[in-house]
């Protein structure tokens, strides 16, 4: 189905500092402490499935709202240079972007963020025009944009009533209660993408086959991402696996966000599960290869180098 839009999803906009040092403890008292690197990249999980998915020559609409302040102007710089549409994205100065520092040392990371336009997303935000524009919803983010999840079972019927598919990587819940009207929403979904941890921690399994089994009777198509060994895919009763390609892996933030990307342009293409899962896996294991979600993100030319090898 032609429309002007193929994917939707609605912006967690913020950055992501992050500090690296083998010290990295902040001690109070006013002691100042020199630490070896930082990184500032645009972050959220759906302004980095935005990149990715435009980067496959999908066109993709974000909205959401940055701030007037520098941060903001970094967010909106990359996300038009990856080639997101930038007409839904406002700049709203009543609110400060977003930033969320993490203090990174070799095997471990503590990360303190302010929300800011994270959460700044409303039902109002998406006007009834857009809605028949779309081909596909992605929702991400699900626990940390709580002023939509009410929301949600309203916006998804909207969506569906014109045709679009939806897909939903809710991410974790840092109150770890796997809940906040998710059950209610899943019947809608075309789509589910949680990683292992967040597919056993829903379905209240220890081990990931159960969880993939429990949750696969939920909704049409299931991928489970598991790390550095790939993702599984459950659909129609059957299982499908891909693993991930060999990379020097700079960190994996973002990385599951990207793979999305990846599995939902093989779904809008119409692709099989298995291709689906290859350029998910292609996506996620490329973007591991520099700092931040976006950076290491491949075009479709350099997908397509990897899917005929
Ligand atoms: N260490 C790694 N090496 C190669 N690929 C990776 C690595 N970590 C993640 N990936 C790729 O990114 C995808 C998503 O990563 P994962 O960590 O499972 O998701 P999430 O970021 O949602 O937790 C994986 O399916 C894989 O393709
Ligand atoms: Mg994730």
């Amino acid at each position: 189905m032609k429309k002007a839009i193929d994917v939707l999803t609605l912006g967690d906009l913020c950055v992501d500092l992050i500090l690296f040092g083998s010290d990295i403890t902040p001690e109070f008292g006013q002691k100042e402490k020199l630490i070896d690197d930082y990184s500032l990249e645009m972050g959220g999980s759906c302004s980095i499935f935005a990149c990715q998915a435009a980067k496959l020559g999908l066109h993709t609409a974000l909205i959401g709202s940055v701030g007037d302040d520098a941060f903001g102007e970094l967010i909106r710089d990359t996300l038009v240079d990856a080639g997101v549409d930038g007409k839904y994205i406002k700049t709203d100065s009543s609110v400060k972007t977003g930033i969320s520092t993490a203090l990174s040392k070799s095997d471990d990371r503590a990360i303190l963020t302010y929300n800011g336009t994270i959460n700044a997303v409303m039902r109002s935000d998406i006007s009834d025009e857009i809605i028949p524009l779309v081909r596909h919803l992605h929702i991400g983010s699900f626990y940390l944009m709580t002023q939509l999840q009410p929301d949600y079972p309203d916006i998804i019927k909207e969506f569906k009533r014109h045709g679009a598919t939806v897909s939903l990587d809710t991410n974790w819940d840092p109150e770890e209660k796997w809940d906040g009207g998710i059950w209610d929403i899943l019947p809608y979904i075309d789509v589910f993408l949680p990683n292992e941890n967040e597919a056993m921690a829903f379905a209240g399994e220890n081990n990931v086959e159960a969880a993939i089994k429990k949750l696969s009777e939920q909704v049409p198509v299931l991928v489970v991402k598991t790390g550095k060994s790939g993702a599984v895919a459950c659909s129609g009763g059957e299982i499908y696996r891909a693993g991930s390609l060999p990379v020097a892996v700079v960190d994996t933030i973002g990385a599951g966000d990207s793979f999305d990307a990846g599995f939902i342009y093989g779904y809008l293409s119409g692709k099989t599960i298995e291709e689906c899962l290859e350029i998910g896996c292609i996506c996620g294991s490329l973007s591991t290869r520099k700092s931040g979600g976006e950076k290491g993100q491949p075009r479709l030319n350099e997908v397509e180098n990897y899917l005929h090898r």
